[in-house]
């Protein structure tokens, strides 16, 4: 790939604006001395302004979504992008966020520029289970262990049952649910079913993936390989 594109791709400006920043000297290799447009040394040498070039794709991101986000630039109000490198958000292939959380949800969220990764992912025969821990407004009944797991619950305006979904019982008003699919505002319109409200919902895994305890809330990292790994690595049929 030629120089100007690569720059354009990972969102430093316009390919006009890449000619001229190579034409301005201020795209070298890694000992300082400047790249014509057609030179293109490996990734890791080049060097913008004297800084490292961004990571190449494809590229996975690990985010603690912190409440008050949204997940997608339609939707009004500030987005997961702002909390990212502004560069980020200009990059081609473009980084998505793998399944969506509500702007009140909370915990782990997964970007990345592979859609094949995304669609092993997010798709339920991956199995990829995620966990959710719920509070809530009015202390739980009892009743919903058996409606989340019988795969008969149908929600608000859809016609087709949800998956059996487990629920943990943590205390009175708090437990963990367990989704093997992902429909809009999924936790939240399964406790209005059961006539409850949930006042708080963070995200605390994916598959065999959990939220890192060293990641606070609005900060995000590239994925290692082996979170990757981590993420198909359980064995879940239930
Ligand atoms: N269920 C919800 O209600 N909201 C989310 O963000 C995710 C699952």
């Amino acid at each position: 790939m030629k120089l100007v594109k690569l720059l354009a791709n990972l969102g430093y400006g316009s390919r006009k604006d890449m000619q001229r920043l190579i034409r301005y000297g201020a795209v070298t290799d890694a000992s300082g001395r400047v790249l014509g447009e057609n030179e293109v040394p490996p990734h890791e040498e080049i060097r913008v302004r004297g800084e490292a070039l961004d990571p190449a794709a494809p590229l996975t991101l690990i985010l603690n979504k912190p409440a008050g986000y949204t997940c997608s630039t339609e939707d009004p109000g500030e987005t997961i992008y702002e909390l990212l490198p502004p560069r980020f958000a200009s990059r081609n292939p473009s980084i998505n966020p793998v399944g969506r959380l509500d702007k009140e949800t909370t915990g782990l969220l997964l970007l990345t520029d592979d859609g094949k990764l995304l669609h092993r992912i997010i798709h339920p025969k991956s199995h990829c289970r995620k966990v959710y821990h719920a509070t809530l407004d009015r202390p739980l009944s009892g009743k919903e262990t058996e409606l989340f797991a019988s795969g008969t619950l149908v929600l608000n305006g859809e016609s087709k049952p949800l998956l059996p979904a487990p629920l943990e019982v943590l205390g009175e008003k708090e437990a963990l649910v367990t989704l093997h699919e992902g429909r809009y505002h999924q936790v939240r319109r399964m406790f209005a079913a059961a006539e409850n409200h949930v006042v708080s919902l963070r995200r605390l895994s994916i598959g065999g993936l959990s939220l890192p305890t060293d990641l606070a809330e609005g900060e995000w990292r590239e994925l290692a390989p082996d979170e990757l790994d981590a993420i198909f690595a359980i064995a879940d049929i239930g």
